[in-house]
Formats: C-alpha cells, sequence, structure tokens
C-alpha cells in the first residue's frame, strides 16, 4: 500500500468462496498471501496448503502479522463488522464480502473508524467496485484520455428467452449431466421424434410455383 514492494494479505474465512479468492490472490504478483486463517484452524491449514501460503492459523494469527498490510473478510456475513472492525482496530485494511454489515450503523461505524485512523475500506460487489472499471475510472480521472465526449454503458443479461421446446431439452441435458441417473422423463427424446414433426412425409411431391402458398 506504500507502493513500494509486494502488499501481504491475510484471507479470512476459508470456506467455498475462498478457493476463488485464493486462486486470484497467489497469482497476482504485487500481492503476498501470507496467512489464511478461519476460526476452524484447520479449514485454514488445508486452504493454506492447497494454495501454497506459507501460514495458517485464527483471526487473532492475522491480525497480529505483521508482514500483513490488507485483510480479506471472507467470513459468514454475520461475522463481517465483527472481523472488519477488529482488523481496522489492527491497523489493517480490509476488503470485505457482501454484505458490508448486516445493519446501517455498523457499516457506519466501520466507515468512520476507516477514515479516522486513515485506513482503506471496501468490498464486493467486484464487477463495478472491480479492478476493470476502477481502472477505467482511474484513467478518466488522470485525464489519460482527455475530456470524453460519450460513454457508452452495457448491461449483460442471461439472453433471449428460448422457445418452451429448448427450455425443456436444456433442463434435461444439464440434469444429464449433472445427475448420475436423471429421471426417465427428462431424458431427451429420440433424435427424430421432433424433427419429423415439421417436415413433410418423404412421399409427398415438392411445391410447384402454381400452387397456393402455404399458410
Ligand atoms: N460461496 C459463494 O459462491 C459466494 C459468492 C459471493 C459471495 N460470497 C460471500 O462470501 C462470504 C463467504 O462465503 P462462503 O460461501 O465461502 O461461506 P462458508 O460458510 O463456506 O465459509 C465461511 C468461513 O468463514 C469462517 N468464519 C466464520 N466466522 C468467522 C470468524 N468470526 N472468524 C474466522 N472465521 C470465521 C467459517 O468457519 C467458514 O470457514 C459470505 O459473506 C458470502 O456472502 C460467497
Amino acid at each position: 500500500m506504500n507502493g513500494s514492494g509486494t502488499v501481504g494479505v491475510a484471507v479470512v474465512g476459508a470456506g467455498t468462496i475462498s478457493n476463488q479468492y485464493l486462486a486470484n490472490l497467489t497469482s497476482f504478483p504485487d500481492l503476498e498471501v501470507q496467512i489464511v486463517a478461519d476460526m476452524f484452524e484447520e479449514k485454514a491449514a488445508e486452504q493454506a496448503e492447497k494454495y501454497g501460503v506459507p501460514n495458517s492459523g485464527g483471526l487473532q494469527d492475522a491480525l497480529q502479522s505483521p508482514e500483513v498490510e490488507i485483510i480479506v473478510n471472507l467470513t459468514v456475513p454475520a461475522a463481517h463488522a465483527d472481523v472488519s472492525m477488529a482488523a481496522l482496530d489492527a491497523g489493517k485494511h480490509v476488503w470485505t464480502e457482501k454484505p458490508f454489515a448486516l445493519d446501517r450503523a455498523s457499516g457506519q461505524a466501520l466507515l468512520a473508524k476507516a477514515a479516522a485512523t486513515g485506513l482503506r475500506i471496501g468490498g464486493t460487489p467486484d464487477t463495478f467496485l472491480g479492478a476493470g472499471l476502477q481502472t477505467a475510472r482511474r484513467m478518466i480521472e488522470r485525464g489519460d484520455i482527455g475530456v470524453p465526449l460519450t460513454g457508452l454503458t452495457l448491461l449483460e443479461l442471461p439472453g433471449v428467452p428460448q422457445p418452451p421446446q429448448t427450455r425443456r431439452r436444456g433442463c434435461a441435458h444439464h440434469l444429464a449431466r449433472t445427475s448420475a441417473s436423471p429421471s426417465p422423463a427428462l431424458q431427451r427424446r429420440p433424435r427424430d421424434s421432433r424433427v419429423r414433426r415439421s417436415q413433410p412425409p418423404r412421399s409427398q411431391s415438392p411445391r410447384r410455383s402454381s400452387d397456393p402458398a402455404p399458410t
């Protein structure tokens, strides 16, 4: 955070989402994950070993580590505010998973504490608070592209609604891939059944130009 060398990070909360975080954090050249911590220290040790992090332990181990500058709070929502406040009390910057806090007062207390101590606190969602958009914002503020004259916003949605047939096939296909023995009712129908219905019988003669157009 002082601009020289790598920044030491502690991951607190060694649950499901820590896999994603640890895979990413351990790949960034400017960060050094120093410790994984959890209230269940064996979980922390497991994750530390899996991602090549040198230390593991409980929250206090992370807070007392002099190499750690940022606490990445991946605990359960009910613990977010307490863990973040403990981190600020220990003089660490904080990145927290959502929710920032469970109530407004706790959230405001965290912001006030960070402001008073000169520490930074931030959190998910990492879409608009993440590296892509924040880098773009920084470049604009720095004047790298001059004064922007227009802007473009893109919103990504799941896609165009599919016809019911496609949805049924997708569902059965998904179950077939994710379940060892999908319900027979959901298994794919024989390949030919739907195709044949929309085609003329093979014996029907081709339409001539003088025939009335099909309605
Ligand atoms: N799992 C996801 O896909 C996902 C996606 C986005 C956001 N999140 C958020 O990430 C956070 C963690 O989610 P998760 O799915 O990894 O949860 P999880 O329950 O799998 O893991 C949470 C871990 O935090 C530990 N923990 C709880 N309180 C603690 C405390 N006071 N001190 C130290 N360790 C403590 C638990 O022992 C557990 O190992 C949640 O806030 C969740 O909203 C999760």
